[in-house]
């Protein structure tokens, strides 16, 4: 593992993606960072730069393709490397196949998968043997909430493409680890009526990451089931 990585995170001004950041940001020499809101960007480069450590920020909505696609052309400019690529943006949207908004599952079809795909195949020529690249699956990727079908399929395709990738970059060197959580406090728990205890914190999640990330280039966690003590909440 390269001790001051170039590091990537899509969805990184929150939950999740942000705990993992701040994770990084500790070792790291290049944080880059994409969401949409502007103001969070720049509060978050703001937080946490430090000499010996850029954060270049990228304001892009990864749910509209075109976006995606000025995404990547963007830091295959500018990126030198890429160490440790984290496609973390995703969408929950509750709802049942025969009710939800017919846009539904084509959003998160977009956000969950096809934006991690061209995320991934755009940026692999710049990553070395010895990267690593990890996708924020769920708990949803093995199993279906009823509650969220759309949601769960989604999540079942990006893991499998998750492990298409595995033995694709495999001959590069490159590991690839899916993480899988179960139910972790962000703002779509926002209301609950149950306590906060019950959910994971994204700091756990960010832990598990830096695990992955940190063990020796002969090893790889394939895959990380992490949940609650008590279980999931359906
Ligand atoms: N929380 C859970 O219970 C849970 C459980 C299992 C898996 N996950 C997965 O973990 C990942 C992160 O979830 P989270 O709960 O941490 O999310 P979150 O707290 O809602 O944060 C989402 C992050 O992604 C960004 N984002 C949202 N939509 C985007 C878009 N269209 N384009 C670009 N960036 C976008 C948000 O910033 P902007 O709003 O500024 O764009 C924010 O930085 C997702 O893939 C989710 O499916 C979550």
């Amino acid at each position: 593992m390269n001790s001051d990585p170039v590091v990537l995170i899509t969805g990184a001004t929150k939950g999740i993606g942000r705990a993992i950041a701040d994770r990084f940001a500790a070792t790291a020499s290049e944080l880059h960072v994409v969401a949409r809101n502007q103001e969070d960007l720049n509060a978050m480069k703001s937080a946490l730069e430090r000499p010996g450590l850029s954060v270049d920020i990228y304001c892009a909505d990864l749910s509209k393709p075109e976006e995606v696609s000025g995404l990547v052309a963007a830091l295959q400019d500018r990126l030198p490397r890429l160490d440790v690529l984290v496609n973390n943006a995703g969408v929950y949207l509750p709802g049942s196949l025969l009710e939800e908004d017919a846009d539904n599952l084509r959003y998160m079809m977009q956000l969950n998968v096809l934006s991690h795909y061209e995320i991934t195949r755009g940026l692999a020529s710049v990553m070395p043997s010895g990267s690593h690249i990890i996708n924020m699956a769920s708990v949803a990727s093995r199993k279906l909430f009823l509650g969220k079908p759309s949601y769960s399929i989604s999540k079942h395709a990006q893991a499998t493409m998750v492990e298409a990738f595995r033995y694709e970059f495999r001959p590069r060197g490159i590991r690839v680890t899916s993480i899988m959580p179960g139910p972790t406090w962000s703002a779509s728990w926002e209301g609950v009526s149950f306590p906060e205890s019950r959910l994971l914190n994204a700091d756990h999640i960010a832990e598990a990451v830096w695990s992955a990330w940190s063990l020796p280039p002969e090893a790889v966690m394939e895959e990380i089931v992490i949940r609650p003590f008590d279980g999931d909440i359906e």
